[in-house]
């Protein structure tokens, strides 16, 4: 990662995902890559719990993956994201299985995008799936869905865990030979957590163009909630069991069973005392 003295403004940080959309959609396909697939995903549907006819809008959708996921068990979908070629993707993908999402072209720091999404009345939940670590700024956000949610809503989230993944781990593999029993263990060397600032860095080895990240601690990821009336009621660790085969590369996650690389989060808004 290449540490940036200056935030980019949202146009440029649009930019750069629009310029890196269509190869993201291809390598994590329509049903999501396999973090989706084995942590985020069945995380982030436990800690939703939907009923088949509540309303969901989700944030920062990319593709549509997790949407479509909704839709499917019953949900009435809202789909959003700030990057047109990802709203056009989703789109497509949706119309193709027959299922009818809303999809809105928001920027998640804008409380105005957001709260016009709100124009149908209250939503019963909220998602923002793996991207929270990519948004510039949290307060519009954790503002208007408190604005958005009915009183028995919830918004859950999913982010590359703040402690193990969201601080640039160098990944560390270590052979033994003991008596000729060959052995590998697996660790992660955690240089910083206090320090961070906005970096550029890879997602997806390849990818057109280095995004960049706003690591936050837990204090500075969930502070912003918390002042403006979440509480945090769910949470999930969820990490790749072991034995799942041999993973593709050799640093790769599926290595590391013991350490979670996904936090999930489920808040709640407190009652609203003026109505
Ligand atoms: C890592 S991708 C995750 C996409 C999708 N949620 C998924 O899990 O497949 C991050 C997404 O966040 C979106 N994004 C970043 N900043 C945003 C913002 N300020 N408002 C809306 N979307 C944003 C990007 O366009 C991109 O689709």
């Amino acid at each position: 990662m290449f540490a940036v003295s200056v935030t980019p403004d949202p146009p440029e940080l649009q930019r750069v995902w629009d310029a890196n959309a269509a190869f993201w959609d291809e390598c994590i396909g329509p049903e999501g890559n396999a973090f989706h697939r084995v942590l985020v995903a069945p995380a982030q549907m436990r800690l939703l719990r939907l009923q088949p006819g509540e309303r969901v809008l989700e944030l920062a959708c990319g593709n549509g993956q997790f949407s479509r996921e909704m839709a499917r068990v019953g949900a009435i979908v809202t789909a959003s994201d700030f990057s047109p070629v990802f709203v056009e993707r989703a789109r497509k993908y949706a119309k193709d299985a027959g299922l009818n999402i809303e999809h809105r072209i928001a920027d998640a720091t804008d409380e105005s995008h957001l709260l016009a999404m709100g124009e149908g009345g209250p939503f019963d939940a909220a998602v923002c799936t793996m991207a929270i670590h990519d948004i510039a700024e949290l307060k519009p956000m954790a503002s208007a869905l408190f604005s958005l949610m009915s009183a028995s809503g919830r918004f859950v989230f999913s982010v590359m865990h703040p402690a193990f993944n969201a601080t640039n781990p160098v990944f560390v593999a270590e052979t033994f030979d003991e008596d000729g029993d060959v052995t590998t263990s697996y660790a992660l060397k955690i240089s910083g957590y206090h320090d961070r600032s906005p970096e550029r860095g890879t997602g997806i080895l390849g990818q057109p163009e280095a995004h960049w990240y706003f690591p936050r601690t837990l204090v500075n990821l969930l502070g912003p909630f918390f002042k403006a009336g979440w509480v945090v009621d769910g949470l999930e660790e969820p990490a790749f069991p072991a034995g799942m085969g041999a993973p593709e590369r050799p640093f790769s996650w599926r290595n590391y069973p013991a350490i979670p690389p996904v936090l999930a989060v489920r808040m709640r808004p407190l009652p609203k005392l003026n109505g």
